[in-house]
């Protein structure tokens, strides 16, 4: 994480001081460094030149100031819901790069999206085809459609996060595609325009992504054969990032490696990249409250919580956590958990750190997946989000007010 390092005993992010920030804002908060969210991207989008287009997948981290800035950098957005189809659209994104992924699409959500003239539909089931087929064509509209297919392949990710078996829920079984295919193909009010495929997240290894892509080549020429031809092949997202010393391979290696492959072919290359763009762009800023060393354990009760960041409570994720103010002094081991009642709420366990009460933290790699999966749990307010240009630090996002968790509820 480069853009968060230690400058006179200090940890930065990029030239702001993140006690000031905690100062400033206070604690809980999320932080993010714009440098690294653009070069990322930058990556994607040099290494694919003008063979296809990157869409951030939204759900990784979706507040609007961050897609903002992507869509400025030429960004197109993979969305989920209707939800993340308008804040790419009040973040300036551009409607016309917009795939909509995603197992369960409301017919209300298809009509928005047609409505605004998003670029695809991922399909994921033929039940769906058949909705989002009766929905273009009450409104007078061609929907282009991709299949996503599920090649089933191994993405050796955790099971929580691994997509594309053929025991998951997600996509179509790349056997039966071709006849989906001939049933998409043969409604006016849809359009055939390409291929999709996300097989999980967190992924390490490139073999992965290289047999899916087998696989999905193969369909495409059969498919050509049936006179179907496709306009774009979607790889999805998935490519993992450095939380603990994994080396997953580089962007630009990724690319390349399916640019080879799918050299001389006419279909563009879509990817959906979330994690890989945003998840060592962020850290999650915390304070110490309390010591409280025990017979069996050392407890440092922090002001973050599951609600905060529920990825080491759901996944058993590993998250780096760095003292703000760098120390000399002699360690102990810890387990920093939060305030909410359950024995899962913990930040992270058995770390060696010299901590007093007062102390800041920041947890590492909280780009992605963290303020996105956020809640409310024990009536806790969403932390606040602050984003990062060089020295100067945005705030993003207000910390929520008890107000506003109460705002929506009314009594009889
Ligand atoms: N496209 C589709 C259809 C997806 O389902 C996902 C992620 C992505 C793209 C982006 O994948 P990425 O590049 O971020 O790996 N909450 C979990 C991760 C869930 C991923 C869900 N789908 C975590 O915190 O590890």
């Amino acid at each position: 994480m480069q853009d968060f390092h230690y400058q006179e005993q200090q940890l930065m992010a990029e030239q702001c001081r993140l006690d000031s920030i905690a100062d400033q804002f206070g604690t809980p908060c999320y932080v993010y460094s714009l440098a690294h969210i653009r070069r990322q991207y930058q990556a994607y989008a040099d290494a694919l030149g003008s063979r296809g287009m990157v869409c951030y997948a939204v759900k990784a981290n979706s507040n609007i100031a961050v897609l903002q800035q992507l869509a400025k950098l030429g960004s197109g957005f993979d969305i989920v819901s209707e939800g993340e189809l308008e804040r790419v659209l009040a973040a300036g994104g551009d409607a016309e790069k917009i795939v909509f992924s995603g197992v369960g699409k409301k017919p209300h959500e298809m009509r928005r999206a047609l409505e605004v003239g998003i670029h695809c539909f991922n399909v994921e089931s033929e039940a769906e085809l058949d909705v989002l087929a009766q929905v273009a064509e009450e409104m007078g509209k061609t929907a282009a459609v991709s299949l996503r297919v599920n090649p089933d392949v191994d993405a050796k990710t955790h099971p929580y996060i691994s997509t594309g078996l053929k025991e998951n829920k997600f996509g179509i079984d790349i056997k039966r595609a071709p006849e989906v295919y001939k049933r998409a193909a043969a409604k006016p009010s849809l359009k055939v325009a390409g291929i999709d495929c996300h097989i999980g997240s967190q992924l390490t290894e490139l073999a992965p992504f290289i047999d899916a892509l087998d696989r999905l080549l193969q369909l495409v020429d059969k498919l050509e054969a049936l006179g179907i031809e496709l306009e774009h092949m979607d790889l999805g997202g998935g490519l993992g990032v450095n939380y603990q010393g994994e080396q997953p391979p580089a962007i630009a290696e990724l690319v390349e490696a399916v640019i080879e492959k799918t050299a001389g072919r006419k279909e563009q290359l879509v990817f959906e990249p979330g994690r890989s763009i945003v998840a060592n762009a962020g850290i999650l800023l915390t304070r110490v409250d309390y010591l409280k060393p025990t017979e069996h354990k050392n407890f440092a009760i922090i002001d973050a919580a599951m609600n905060d960041n529920i990825r080491p409570s759901l996944y058993q994720a590993w998250q780096q956590v760095l003292p703000v103010a760098e120390r000399h002094e002699e360690t102990l081991e810890w387990d920093l958990v939060g305030p909410v009642c359950e024995t899962g709420d913990f930040m992270a366990k058995q770390r060696q750190l010299a901590l007093t009460e007062g102390d800041l933290l920041a947890v590492m790699s909280a780009g992605a997946y963290g303020f996105t999966m956020s809640s409310n749990y024990n009536s806790r307010p969403r932390a606040a989000e602050i984003l990062v240009d060089g020295d100067t630090a945005h705030l993003v996002r207000k910390r929520e007010t008890i107000a506003e968790l109460l705002a929506q509820e009314q009594l009889l």
